[in-house]
């Protein structure tokens, strides 16, 4: 079975049920992604649950005040976050006609919106097949192919990247980087990871090196 495979089937027996995998909407999926760089699952989520509750659309997120913008954002910091969401509604609003982009290439302009968000917004919404790397990505494929490279190098990015393009299930790229992501996120973890019952056991260079707990490597500064 490819990794890609046994990824899929793990996260079928295993994978969160998370209020923003039951949509295809792509403004409704960047809430959530905009807010999870900020915050974890368990804390994002009431924040979430706000957000779409207040703004169902993108258009109302647009017309709404940014001081109520950022009284919903209150707790999660840095709020340059807060304010790109609004500016980038506010564009969808303006330049867009109110419809929320699922292209890569479209998203990816919008303000606070990086590789990784119009990676996960693409794929999601639209199955662009776009590999996601965040941490729990960097995390899996450092330690699966037992690459000492430093995830935050210039030349370890375009590793990872590279890493990640080529195992990316281009017929389900949206349920692979969900499933890459929960995959790191309860069974690959930075402590403690789940290798005694672990999919990837006989194939994992870091596990049969005894070299998981030392990866992956980032540098100081
Ligand atoms: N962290 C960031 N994006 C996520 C997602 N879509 N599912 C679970 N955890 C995430």
């Amino acid at each position: 079975m490819s990794f890609a495979a046994k990824l899929l089937k793990w996260y079928h027996e295993n994978g969160r049920d998370l209020p923003w995998r039951t949509t295809q909407d792509p403004y409704i999926i960047w809430l959530s992604e905009i807010i999870l760089q900020q915050t974890r699952v368990e804390q994002g989520l009431p924040y979430f649950h706000r957000f779409v509750e207040e703004f169902p659309i993108v258009t109302k997120f647009a017309e709404a005040d940014e001081e109520k913008v950022l009284r919903l954002w209150q707790g999660l910091g840095y709020y340059s976050r807060a304010r790109n969401m609004h500016k980038a509604a506010q564009m969808v609003q303006n330049t867009l006609g109110g419809i929320f982009p699922t292209v890569f290439s479209e998203v990816i302009r919008l303000p606070g919106v990086g590789e990784y968000t119009a990676a996960a917004i693409a794929s999601f919404s639209a199955n662009e097949p776009r590999a996601v790397v965040d941490g729990n990505v960097y995390r899996v494929l450092s330690r699966y192919f037992g690459v000492a490279e430093p995830i935050n190098s210039t030349k370890g990015k375009k590793l990872f990247a590279a890493l990640a393009d080529d195992l990316l299930d281009k017929q389900h790229a949206g349920l692979y980087n969900q499933a890459i992501m929960d995959f790191g996120a309860l069974q690959c973890k930075p402590k403690n990871p789940l290798c005694g019952n672990c999919v990837f056991q006989l194939e994992c260079v870091a596990f049969r090196e005894d070299r998981v707990e030392y990866l992956p490597v980032k540098t100081k500064g």
